[in-house]
């Protein structure tokens, strides 16, 4: 398999975590019977504010984990929501803990590294966090790094944490393919230098145009 959207000087892979690998959605799906009509905005709201949280702690020079805003995040999704039964914050937490990878995650990424390339994650996640999900997605045979923002306690789009990949691995930004299906931390990516690669699933409407992405794909198997 060859694919025309990885440059010929690509050495590494690197996916966000949250949205990309992980359906962040797919916890609340879990429980759309408990928690009724409004389970699909009650989802945005709790992932909308967990963001929101992360570029205002970053950008008033504060940190906190990012399992810390997840749950912050959702308390405010059940303040907004009142109707919603708080009995069921332990189940959903534990659902985001194990969260649903997208089904074509495990191929892709083995096709990456069958092509030679290293694959890896940068995210928001805490190493905890991380670890969980990808445990149990059954990715961990298939992934050369995890790396949390954690180590810059910081938030993306800061440039200090697109660095931390530069710093795990035996790259140069430009050697770096960085899939996101967030379009603002492609944003970031590409600010930083990587060759950004946009996984629009939805369709949305592009934006951020200085800072484009240098392909957009609707799945991630189009990548391998
Ligand atoms: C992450 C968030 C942005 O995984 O989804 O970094």
């Amino acid at each position: 398999m060859s694919s025309t959207i990885i440059p010929a000087w690509t050495k590494a892979v690197i996916f966000d975590a949250y949205g990309t690998l992980f359906d962040v959605h797919s916890a609340v799906a879990r429980h759309m019977a408990e928690i009724g009509p409004d389970a699909a905005r009650f989802s945005e709201v709790w992932r909308a504010k967990q963001l929101e949280y992360s570029w205002v702690l970053s950008l008033a020079g504060r940190y906190e984990t990012f399992w810390a805003l997840t749950e912050k995040a959702l308390d405010y999704a059940f303040a907004r929501f009142p109707e919603v039964d708080r009995s069921i914050r332990p189940c959903l937490l534990e659902a985001y803990r194990n969260l649903d990878a997208y089904p074509e995650v495990q191929e892709t990424l083995r096709a990456l590294r069958e092509q030679g390339l290293k694959t890896g994650i940068l995210s928001n996640g805490d190493p905890d966090m991380l670890n969980a999900a990808v445990e149990s997605a059954g990715l961990s045979d298939h992934l050369d790094t995890i790396l949390s923002v954690d180590a810059a306690q910081m938030f993306k789009t800061s440039p200090r944490t697109y660095q931390l990949v530069i710093q795990a691995l035996p790259v140069t930004a430009d050697e770096v393919l960085f899939v996101s299906s967030n379009r603002w931390d492609i944003a970031g990516a590409a600010a930083f230098g990587f060759t950004p690669v946009w996984v629009n699933r939805l369709g949305l409407p592009d934006e951020y145009e200085e800072l484009a992405p240098n392909a957009i794909i609707g799945s991630l198997r189009e990548i391998a």
